[in-house]
């Protein structure tokens, strides 16, 4: 079972289910005009149930998204989950608790990358028949960009947690002394080279000292903003439209996550910031 994070836990899924809620209604009448199918995809699915700080466990994304039957429900459901126990657990409880679904859920153990991609395939021969909800829920870097690319001009709505200050942050560290393995890992995140990403992070100055001159390497002070600043420009090079993020803190107040939404549909974008707006108390 996973473990729970706390009531932003309960926040992220609350806001993607309303968002379908709102995205089936609106597809509804299209969906029957232009004969589209509607698919939802959930790249790190979980085993259906989230460990809660009380007794009580908190429903998954899963079983949410599967409940909702109205005004109509998806055509296809694709979950991804790379831990092999919680896949077959979220499999069986799948099966059993939707029984008349059965047939349109999948449950693959696998990387979340590798089904991106596979999906962006599927979305190429289908030729715009399908049109997509996805929800990309990790709790680190595991997303990298190359994949996340593939979905470019899909017609896929995604909903996406970036671990700005948990992540990116983390490995952006004070001094400018980053190990070349975290040099890879955010190129591989960010989809830029280091020498863009460094630049961005931090200033250089030199110093006149007893000994001559040294560069001084100052990390920006407002990192995990500057961050998100980035991956949201980054997501508008792939969708027309990125949403205003939910910001998820801890109970120190520090952020942890930002969780955007982006499409190619302005009226979907104005939706999601609604939606964001709210469970932020009105502030962003
Ligand atoms: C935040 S939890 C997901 C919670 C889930 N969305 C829910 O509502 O119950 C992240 C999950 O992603 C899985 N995971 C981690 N790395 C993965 C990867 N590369 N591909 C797919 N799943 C992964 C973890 O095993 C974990 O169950």
């Amino acid at each position: 079972m996973n473990e729970f994070g706390g009531n932003w836990t309960e926040n992220k899924i609350e806001i993607l289910v309303e968002y379908a809620r709102a995205y089936l209604t609106i597809m509804k009448k299209k969906a029957e005009e232009y004969n589209w199918q509607l698919l939802y995809f959930d790249g790190f699915a979980g085993s259906g149930e989230i460990k809660g700080e009380d007794k009580n466990n908190i429903v998954g994304a899963a079983k949410r998204i599967l409940e909702i039957d109205h005004p109509r429900g998806f055509d296809l459901y694709y979950f991804v989950e790379k831990e092999k126990e919680f896949a077959e657990n979220l499999k069986k409880t799948l099966h059993e608790t939707f029984p008349n679904k059965k047939k349109c859920i999948h449950v693959a153990n696998n990387d979340c990358n590798e089904k991106i991609e596979s999906m962006s395939r599927f979305l190429s021969e289908k030729k715009k028949r399908y049109k997509s909800l996805a929800y990309i829920d990790p709790y680190g870097m595991q997303v990298n960009w190359k994949s996340l690319q593939t979905l470019k001009q899909h017609s896929v709505d995604v909903w996406i947690l970036v671990p700005t200050g948990i992540g990116l942050n983390r490995l952006l560290k004070k001094d400018g002394n980053i190990s070349e393995a975290w040099i890879a890992k955010l190129e591989m995140f960010l989809g830029m080279t280091k020498d863009e990403i460094l630049p961005y992070f931090y200033q250089e100055s030199t110093i006149h000292t007893l000994f001559g001159e040294e560069i001084k390497i100052t990390k920006e002070q407002n990192a995990v903003e500057k961050a998100a600043k980035l991956y949201e420009e980054r997501l508008k090079n792939l969708f027309k439209f990125v949403s205003k993020p939910y910001i998820l803190k801890n109970k120190n107040n520090s952020i942890m996550f930002h969780f955007f939404m982006a499409s190619d549909t302005r009226v979907a974008i104005n939706i999601a910031n609604s939606i964001t707006k709210k469970f932020n108390n009105g502030t962003i």
